[in-house]
């Protein structure tokens, strides 16, 4: 018998959201149309509903971020769950406490859901296989390994536009190596079907037998971006790179930046996409960043329907009614 996913509970509903990975694609369209359905709460005069009133949810951020965490928050407010951030900065870790003891601690305050950035690959997992079992976990980015809501944003980003998934060819930009993004965006995209997914990049900067996620890899520009539906951009994560991998960011420009000459080559209607935070004259030319075809900042306003979609379901209050 194959090993369960921890991810599930008894019943096959979804209860941490801890990688994209092993999902079926029922599952992420029903993560998807659930978004859809809470995308509009916004639109209302008292923008909340009360699916998660009295529910805890506690935002653990060991790492920087500023779309992922605010989003978060935003979503579990608008949830009407009561929302508990943990200034790590100034929490008991820097006297020495446990990552294990500091979780305790917040389970013994009755809390509902962990979301967890961490710089370790597996953190994520580390903690939902500890947690009682009531408590959900959702990773909000460990290490390289995945940062599942980021690829569901954008899964959600990409059929607001293009509407079906099948037909797409998506191209992968950058720092594929060091990017729990694009391994999460590889993952759904595959799950969900589109026509191909490319990555383009240095040598230096794809990881070896990538192919074996089921995408094409690319070094040159101009032959990788021909024809495609949806350009996802990456920046250079400099603090996960270990040795020099690049000359310097003015030569990775040259050859890498999404310029909108480089762009040219890509379908018309061909959509730029960046789950941020960019870095203009580096990896993206400001006027493409800005531009008509940039999706980038839509992105970050569906990152709050697609985390109160993940939030509601993992607390057994979502729509869903697939298997994963
Ligand atoms: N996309 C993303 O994870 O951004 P933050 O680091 O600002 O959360």
């Amino acid at each position: 018998m194959p090993p369960r996913n921890i991810q599930l509970n008894e019943q096959g509903r979804l209860r941490h959201f801890l990688t994209v990975e092993g999902f079926k694609r029922q599952m992420l369209i029903d993560i998807l149309d659930t978004a859809e359905s809470l995308s509009g709460v916004v639109d209302r005069s008292v923008k909340k509903v009360p699916l998660l009133r009295g529910k805890t949810i506690v935002n653990l951020f060991f790492e920087p971020s500023t779309r992922t965490r605010t989003t978060f928050e935003l979503a579990a407010k608008r949830l009407s769950a009561d929302v508990l951030n943990i200034n790590i900065a100034v929490s008991a870790t820097t006297k020495g406490e446990s990552l294990l003891d500091t979780l305790y601690n917040l389970q013994a305050m009755h809390c509902d859901m962990f979301v967890v950035r961490h710089a370790e690959s597996g953190a994520a997992h580390f903690i939902a296989n500890h947690v009682a079992p009531h408590i959900s976990v959702v990773n909000a980015g460990d290490g390289r390994h995945a940062h599942p809501t980021q690829a569901m944003l954008d899964m959600f980003t990409i059929r607001r536009v293009k509407g079906d998934f099948y037909p797409l060819t998506v191209a992968i930009v950058g720092d594929i190596a060091n990017s729990r993004v694009a391994r999460s965006q590889i993952h759904a995209l595959t799950t969900l079907g589109v026509n191909e997914v490319r990555v383009i990049g240095p040598k230096t900067l794809i990881p070896p037998a990538v192919e074996s996620l089921g995408v094409h890899v690319y070094h040159d520009m101009s032959e990788g971006l021909r024809d495609t539906d949806v350009v996802i951009m990456l920046r250079l994560q400099n603090e996960r790179m270990q040795g020099e991998l690049l000359p310097s960011e003015h030569e990775y420009y040259q050859l890498y930046g999404l310029t909108e000459a480089r762009l040219a080559v890509a379908k018309p209607d061909a959509i730029v996409m960046h789950p941020g935070p960019i870095n203009r004259g580096v990896e993206i030319e400001s006027s493409v960043a800005d531009g008509p075809r940039s999706v980038i900042l839509e992105q970050v306003t569906h990152g709050i329907a697609v985390r109160m979609a993940v939030m509601s379901m993992c607390l057994g209050q979502g729509m869903e009614g697939g298997q994963g």
